[in-house]
């Protein structure tokens, strides 16, 4: 291997986080994913590349597709490839590559002509009837083979024409894997497989950590006794379709992504169509969502059986988007989010997934349909958070930055006397620093004061959200919208806490750049800090007295 360099991509565990180091610094994506079929066409990206620097991602999430890049067996095109990292570059842009290779959700549309026509050679999966599906088995070696010879050849052509640069700094092997239509795979090939023995690795694990396993996984691994060997039906009884395909399919995309790493080593994941939870009963069978794909509760078979992807990440379309957060994010699998909704609740929820989950990167899709980037929230967000990077990967891990959203589920915490009302608020009161801090959603607020000031300016387009932290025991950064923030004694009544300061202002490249001093009015006299629906920074020093 040549043009390696201490630069190259990678991640490392920090205390309490795991982080993406990029040029030798921690690197936070505040990216967005292009709709599937837009980096095909250089020219169709043309207009779309403003468009993203506008909303001020660093990170765009771009497909490269298996069909494209081998046309014809053996032969290769990466003129797009190519092209695709020059604009990046003119644009300022970090990429991340999405292998479409033999799935792309579920299905095998993006294989070359010649692997899907060639049945014979690259065998369909089957339903428990033997029908073929519209997806290539996992079991076929002829396939595992060929597409790693291409995600091979393409890792060779990325370190050759970027080793040196890092534009390219994470690759999404697959998309969105596992089999649909059935809760496994009846070909012949699979069903020689399913009756061998569990691998040892995957039972030596189950034993090793038999206290910390997903409850769904050590429900239906103790449900059949905890056995420690036998084939996968006598292992995990009716559980067993899901974690058998779990186990080929991460086996699969593992060497898949060793091959491309024997060529160039850079963080490598998978994205992950969402199931049932692994702890709490919720209807979904395998095979109605991708069976064998790294949902939450085969997230450990998942790791076992593929070293070789770094993490594995949810695409969250879902409401409940801390729940997701809370069963992806470990210290073993740091929180990427490459798919999300792109409206105005991707403002929101990127404070969260930084400053709760210590995420390593947000990425809403089909960012391209952002027309008016200007005037989208996310862009309000993302300009704020891009200065703060260096300062939020500090902070990340130490227990000293919090995060948060308003995503329904916080109920009525507090009652609140502010402008001469007293409103019963829903939010939330976290310990950090020194301080309690007394968090309060603005909707509630607001409405109450219109009562009062009917008329009342109040424009909430995004739900409330922030990331504050504690840079020092009597000292924080806050950043977010929609809510009202008040400090607190530590035991709620020894003292009362002032705000001696609250500076208003951005951070360039780590620093601190001050503009307005809130004060009167604006913070009630030193009492509270109210963040609008236009995200702001703020900076304030508090104290107590008695
Ligand atoms: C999830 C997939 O991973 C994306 O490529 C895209 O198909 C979206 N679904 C569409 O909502």
């Amino acid at each position: 291997m040549t043009n390696l360099d201490e630069g190259i991509p990678h991640l490392r565990r920090f205390d309490g986080a795991k982080q993406l180091m990029v040029d030798g610094k921690p690197f936070i994506i505040l990216g967005g994913e292009v709709h599937n079929s837009s980096s095909s066409s250089l020219e169709y990206m043309e207009p779309v590349w403003p468009r993203l620097v506008s909303l001020g991602l660093n990170t765009v999430l771009l497909p490269v597709t298996w069909e494209l890049i081998e046309p014809e067996e053996g032969w290769f095109d990466f003129h797009l490839v190519d092209g695709l990292i020059d604009r990046a570059r003119r644009y300022g842009l970090k990429v991340i590559f999405l292998w479409f290779g033999t799935w792309k959700n579920a299905i095998s549309s993006y294989t070359p002509e010649w692997v899907k026509t060639d049945f014979r050679r690259f065998p369909r999966a089957q339903d428990s009837m033997g029908r073929g599906l519209d997806s290539i088995t996992c079991f076929s070696r002829n396939a595992l083979e060929a597409d790693s010879r291409a995600f091979k050849t393409l890792m060779r052509h990325i370190r050759e024409v970027d080793g040196g640069k890092h534009t390219v700094i994470m690759v999404q092997v697959e998309n969105e894997v596992g089999i649909l239509g059935s809760s496994r795979d009846y070909n012949p090939l699979a069903e020689e497989y399913f009756n061998q023995p569990v691998p040892e690795e995957l039972i030596e694990y189950l034993r090793a950590n038999e206290e910390k396993l997903n409850p769904y996984l050590r429900c239906i691994w103790k449900r059949e006794g905890g056995r420690t060997s036998g084939v996968w039906r006598e292992v995990f009884g009716s559980g067993a379709d899901e974690v058998f395909m779990a186990w080929y399919f991460a086996r699969y995309v593992d060497s898949v992504a060793a091959a491309g790493k024997s060529e160039y080593p850079i963080p490598m994941y998978v994205n992950a169509w969402l199931g049932p939870s692994a702890y709490m009963y919720e209807d979904g069978r395998p095979g109605d969502y991708p069976s064998g794909g790294p949902i939450s509760r085969m997230l450990e078979v998942w790791r076992v059986a593929a070293p070789n992807i770094d993490l594995i990440a949810p695409d969250i379309y879902r409401e409940d988007f801390s729940s997701v957060c809370d069963e992806y994010a470990r210290l073993d699998n740091p929180l990427l989010i490459p798919e999300t909704v792109r409206d105005e609740r991707s403002a929101s929820y990127v404070f969260h997934a930084l400053g709760r989950y210590n995420g390593i990167g947000f990425s809403p899709f089909g960012i391209d349909d952002i027309a008016e980037p200007e005037k989208h929230p996310l862009a309000d967000s993302y300009r704020l958070l891009l200065g703060m990077i260096p300062l939020i990967a500090r902070y990340q891990g130490t227990g000293r930055i919090i995060g948060f959203v308003d995503d329904g589920s916080y109920g009525y915490t507090h009652t609140l006397s502010i402008w001469r009302i007293r409103v019963r608020v829903r939010g939330f009161i976290y310990r950090l620093g020194d301080y309690q801090l007394q968090i309060s959603f603005a909707k509630e607020l607001v409405e109450k004061a219109r009562m009062v000031w009917p008329g009342l300016p109040y424009e909430a387009r995004t739900p409330p959200a922030g990331l504050i932290i504690a840079i020092d025991d009597d000292t924080y950064i806050a950043v977010g919208v929609n809510f009202l923030l008040r400090f607190l004694p530590l035991d709620g009544f020894s003292s009362n806490v002032e705000i001696l300061w609250v500076d208003e202002g951005v951070f360039r490249d780590g620093k601190w750049v001050r503009d307005r001093r809130l004060n009167g009015d604006e913070t009630g006299h030193g009492s509270w800090v109210y963040f609008e629906d236009k995200p702001k920074i703020r900076m304030i020093k508090v104290h107590r007295y008695t």
